[in-house]
């Protein structure tokens, strides 16, 4: 495992959505196969989404190749706006990818429980294994944002999700923070298993919680990392100034 991560600064949120398609687009290119991209939810992976929908991206995105998955998913139906592959299927995916291409969470299950057992199996037939190997990620970028208390995906600060080190996908039964609604999320072992773990955090907003994360607190945020390379992308509103004790 690589504990490093490394802190990238930019100016805006626009400058931030312009690096992230930037390095997808590179990650794309190295694996030059079938890729895999874990998304987000949240507002801040909008601007990305919405740039790789436009015409200076869009044509340099292999979309054939590219296999888009979710880190977490509130469970709502999947045209309900609170739904985060709802909103990322508006921004760019239903005008770019092929539908065969989208793997949502079944939200359509009767239980998160169920939901998560479904995708589990659905990752692990994508993957060609129920064992993650090190050396073959699951992902070759793994997108993340950073709540106001520090959860990342739907893994909430003191919540059992946390500690489950052989399941790939779990249920948690209660959100810290709006939408408190049930959700299903990857775990910490299948959220590592990529080549780039990307986490977008901008506006000011932002600052108090990251400064918490970067000062080493154990928060969820924290705690998660790539197996490859963690890359934290702040705008200047977010991250004031660099620190070194990455
Ligand atoms: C979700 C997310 C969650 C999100 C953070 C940051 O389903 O809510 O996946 O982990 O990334 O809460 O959200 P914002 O970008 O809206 O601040």
């Amino acid at each position: 495992m690589n504990n490093k991560r490394q802190i990238i600064q930019v100016r805006d949120a626009t400058t931030l959505a312009q690096a992230a398609a930037q390095r997808l687009i590179a990650r794309l290119e190295a694996n030059g196969g079938r890729a895999a991209v874990c998304l987000t939810g949240g507002a801040g992976p909008q601007p990305l989404y919405r740039l790789l929908a436009s015409d200076t991206y869009r044509s340099r995105i292999p979309w054939q190749h590219v296999h888009w998955f979710i880190g977490d998913e509130r469970f709502v139906p999947s045209d309900d706006p609170r739904n985060n592959m709802a909103v990322a299927r508006a921004l760019f995916l239903d005008a770019c990818a092929p539908p065969d291409n989208i793997h949502p969470i079944p939200v359509q299950a009767g239980t998160t429980r169920d939901a998560a057992r479904r995708y589990e199996i659905a990752l692990q037939t994508f993957y060609g294994s129920n064992r993650l190997d090190p050396a073959r990620p699951l992902f070759d970028l793994v997108l993340m944002g950073l709540g106001p208390d520090g959860h990342t995906a739907s893994l909430f600060p003191g919540d059992a999700a946390l500690d489950e080190r052989e399941r790939w996908v779990v249920s948690v039964a209660r959100a810290s923070v709006e939408p408190q609604v049930p959700r299903v999320t990857l775990t910490l072992p299948a959220l590592a298993s990529c080549r780039e773990m990307l986490f977008l955090v901008s506006g000011e907003n932002k600052r108090d919680i990251l400064a918490r994360v970067l000062s080493g607190e154990s928060l969820p945020a924290a705690r998660v990392r790539s197996r490859g390379d963690t890359v934290w992308l702040a705008d200047a509103a977010a991250l004031p100034e660099i620190r070194d004790d990455a």
